[in-house]
C-alpha cells in the first residue's frame, strides 16, 4: 500500500501521543511530535532569559537552535544542539510556556520549515495543533481528537503525578488556559481541519481510538 502522510490534531490530553504512537506502530510508520518542538524553545528561551513576548530575542533563539529527533530503545528522543532534553520538557511550567511562545509567528515559522522538511519520506503520523489545516494541508488522512476537558484533566494529572504535586483541579484549570490561547492566537490556532475525521475520546480507549483511525485510513 502507498505510503501515507497522517495528521493527527487537538487539544492537550486528548489522547494523542498514544494514539499516534501507537498507529504508527501498526502501520510500520514514523512518528512525529511537533508540540516537543514547541517545548524545545520553550526551554532554551527559559535558559537564556528569554520572554515569550520577545520576538527579536525568540528569532535569534532560533536562528542558532539545532533540534533533531533521534530514536533509542526508550523510543523517541528530542536533541537540542546535541543535548537530549526529552525529560525536561515535560513540566507544567514548560507546557505553559511552550503554549506562549507558539503564538509568536516568528517561533511558527522557524519551526514550519523544520517540520515540513521531516516528511520528505512518506510514512509518518505527525501529531500537533495545526499539522492538517498549516503544515500538511495536503496530508492523505487527518485527524483532530478531542476530549471533554475533565477527562483530560484526569488523563494529564495520572501522567504526571510521579512528577509534581499539582491536584487535578490546577490541572484542569491549566489544560482549559492552554485550550484558549492555543484556540485564540491568531497565528496557525488550533482546530479541526475541514476534512479532518473529528473523533471524540472521552468515552473511548485509546485501542477503540487507534481501530477507528485504521478503519479510516485502510477504508
Ligand atoms: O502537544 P503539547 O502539549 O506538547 O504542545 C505544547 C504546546 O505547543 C501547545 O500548548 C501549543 C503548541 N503547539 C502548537 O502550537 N502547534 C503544534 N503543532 C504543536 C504544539
Amino acid at each position: 500500500m502507498k505510503r501515507l502522510v497522517i495528521t493527527i490534531d487537538g487539544p492537550a490530553g486528548a489522547g494523542k501521543t498514544t494514539v499516534s504512537r501507537k498507529l504508527s506502530d501498526r502501520l510500520g510508520y514514523k512518528y512525529i511530535d511537533t508540540g516537543a518542538l514547541y517545548r524545545a524553545v520553550a526551554l532554551e528561551a527559559q535558559f537564556a532569559g528569554i520572554s515569550p513576548d520577545d520576538d527579536t530575542g525568540l528569532e535569534h533563539l532560533c536562528s542558532k537552535l539545532g533540534l533533531i529527533f533521534v530514536r533509542d530503545k526508550r523510543g523517541l528522543r528530542l536533541l537540542s544542539n546535541n543535548s537530549d532534553i526529552t525529560d525536561q520538557i515535560r513540566t507544567p511550567e514548560i507546557s505553559m510556556m511552550a503554549s506562549a511562545v507558539s503564538a509568536r509567528p516568528v517561533v511558527r515559522k522557524y519551526l514550519l520549515d523544520l517540520q515540513r522538511n521531516m516528511c520528505r519520506e512518506k510514512g509518518v503520523v505527525f501529531e500537533g495543533r495545526d499539522m492538517g489545516t498549516v503544515v500538511f494541508p495536503d496530508a492523505d488522512k487527518k485527524f483532530y481528537l478531542k476530549a471533554s476537558p475533565k477527562t483530560r484533566a484526569i488523563r494529564r494529572y495520572k501522567e504526571l503525578k510521579s512528577k509534581t504535586s499539582q491536584t487535578v483541579e490546577k490541572v484542569e484549570k491549566e489544560i482549559r488556559l492552554r485550550d484558549e490561547n492555543d484556540e485564540k492566537r491568531e497565528a496557525a490556532p488550533m482546530k479541526p481541519a475541514d476534512d479532518a475525521l473529528i473523533i471524540d475520546s472521552t468515552d473511548l480507549s485509546i485501542d477503540d481510538v487507534v481501530e477507528m483511525m485504521l478503519d479510516y485510513i485502510l477504508g
